[in-house]
């Protein structure tokens, strides 16, 4: 959006509210914080006076700009704000949605969101309810999946997101550390984790409480899916749904929902398909079988598949006061910067090899702890005897292979091997590297210990 637009839009609105424009120095301040520049003292300078004063006027017109638009504003959201309001405001904000191959007419976006619809049901502050969350302690980088994330929120509107990666890899960590980022932009941000299964009906049920508060829960499913879309539609939420993996089956193909959760299915394409001012992030260590067909281009539903913490994880190395710091960076090389697989790591290290870390790389690589086999001991459960005698045969691989060269080496069919190969890759238990137009799979080292010290010491 053109930054004079979004200046005007801000001038008329401060007008309509207050019957005054915007004066030069708060239209200077707006214009370089939406640039993203630091604006104190490039506009003092301008304008020949102190930082201190232009940070006073800054803060006036954040306070001016929070009436206005009836949610706290600050420097750091202002543009999202403008942005968002501008968009809804717009009578040509019709969204086109590529659902049936039709267009949906999205009545709800063209209204704006700080227009109430109904006053009882348009809460004026935010509602947090974050349930069991975990308290989160330590918080290391990930300051371009944050950065990432929070933009498909706020400016692509994305509807529905799935926050994927192998267990312990941080999913939970970093959905709890967006919320605390952009929390102030909702009306209701919920987390709940979905570890002890709870069916459909006790979900919504649950998610109906915090909406509704005292009035009473209809009995009917679909009365229940149609009352969460329209708070949904009607209020700006941030719903994160923890631990989805719980929902799907064992000893079958990844992605499918176990037998009485089909029903998860078909609220998630809801979610993704229908037209509404809200964000639901699913984190799973397995990917949801509708996810990949919902992500389309076009569609307003996203994958982000979360990788290594990198050298930050040398933090948690720091944190666990380990010594040999030259060394760190080969350790988090080996347990692929998995923050739960270092901690483990580390807590073994500090216990065993009293903080050093060059003795302990002295031993043959990788060591596995217990805690991490017992953690690894999860998604295997889950594999089928395709998916293993794939494991396997990889494990045995000095190279990467491409998948036409497991054929005829394990007894299984190439369309099993082709369709095991699949899910172990939803399941973010292979590596794939390009080389060539052609696809390498490999185990990473810790898997393939894994894979050699359960599955080959029992003859597999
Ligand atoms: N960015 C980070 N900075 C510091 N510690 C982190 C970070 N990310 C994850 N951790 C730590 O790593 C551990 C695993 O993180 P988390 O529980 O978020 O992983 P997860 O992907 O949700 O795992 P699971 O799939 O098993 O639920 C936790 O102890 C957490 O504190
Ligand atoms: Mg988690």
């Amino acid at each position: 959006m053109e930054l004079k637009e979004v200046l005007r839009f801000a001038d008329e609105k401060v007008f309509a509210k207050t019957g005054k424009h915007l004066e030069d120095l708060q239209e200077a301040i707006l214009k370089e914080t939406l640039q993203g520049r630091k604006y104190a003292a490039k506009v003092a300078k301008d304008r020949d006076c102190s930082e201190g004063y232009v940070r006073v006027a800054a803060s006036e017109l954040w306070k001016i700009l929070s009436d206005v638009f009836d949610e706290e504003v600050s420097k750091v959201n202002v543009r999202a704000i403008l942005e968002r309001a501008k968009f809804y405001n717009s009578p040509s904000a019709i969204g086109r949605d590529h659902v049936t191959n039709n267009v949906n007419i999205c009545q709800e976006r063209a209204r704006s969101p700080t227009e109430p619809q109904n006053p009882q049901q348009t809460p004026k502050q935010l509602h947090i309810d974050l349930g069991d969350a975990p308290e989160i302690f330590t918080f290391f980088d990930r300051t371009s999946q944050l950065s990432t994330l929070e933009n498909w929120i706020t400016q692509e509107h994305t509807r529905l997101i799935a926050l994927l990666g192998i267990s312990g890899i941080g999913k939970t960590t970093l959905s709890l550390s967006l919320i605390d980022r952009i929390k102030t932009q909702f009306d209701y941000v919920i987390y709940r984790s979905l570890r002890f299964s709870p069916t459909l009906d006790a979900t919504l049920t649950n998610l109906l409480q915090i909406f509704s508060q005292q009035s009473e829960i209809p009995q009917n499913i679909e009365t229940k899916i149609s009352q969460i879309l329209d708070y949904l539609r009607k209020n700006r939420c941030l719903i994160v749904l923890d631990d989805v993996q719980m929902l799907l089956g064992s000893g079958q193909l990844a992605g499918q929902y176990k037998t009485g959760y089909e029903d998860y299915q078909l609220f998630f394409k809801l979610i993704a398909e229908v037209c509404h001012q809200s964000c639901l992030i699913l984190n799973s260590w397995e990917k949801p079988r509708e996810i990949a067909r919902l992500s389309k281009e076009y569609h307003p539903v996203r994958c982000f598949v979360l990788g290594s913490l990198g050298v930050a994880a040398k933090e948690i190395l720091n944190s666990q006061k380990l010594s040999d710091e030259e060394t760190w960076e080969t350790l988090i090389d080996i347990y692929q910067g998995n923050p739960l697989w270092l901690e483990f790591t580390a807590t073994l290290i500090q216990e065993l090899f009293g903080g050093r870390v060059s003795e302990f790389l002295q031993c043959e690589m990788p060591i596995l702890d217990e805690g991490l086999q017992s953690q690894l001991s999860q998604p295997f459960g889950r594999l089928t005897p395709a998916d293993l005698a794939v494991m396997v045969h990889l494990a045995n691989q000095p190279e990467p292979v491409a998948v036409s060269q497991i054929f005829n080496k394990i007894p299984f069919s190439p369309s099993e091997i082709v369709n095991a190969v699949r899910s172990i890759a939803n399941r973010f238990l292979l590596e794939a590297i390009e080389e060539e137009k052609i696809t390498l799979f490999s185990l990473n080292p810790v898997l393939r210990q894994y894979v050699k010290s359960r599955y080959l010491s029992q003859g597999m």
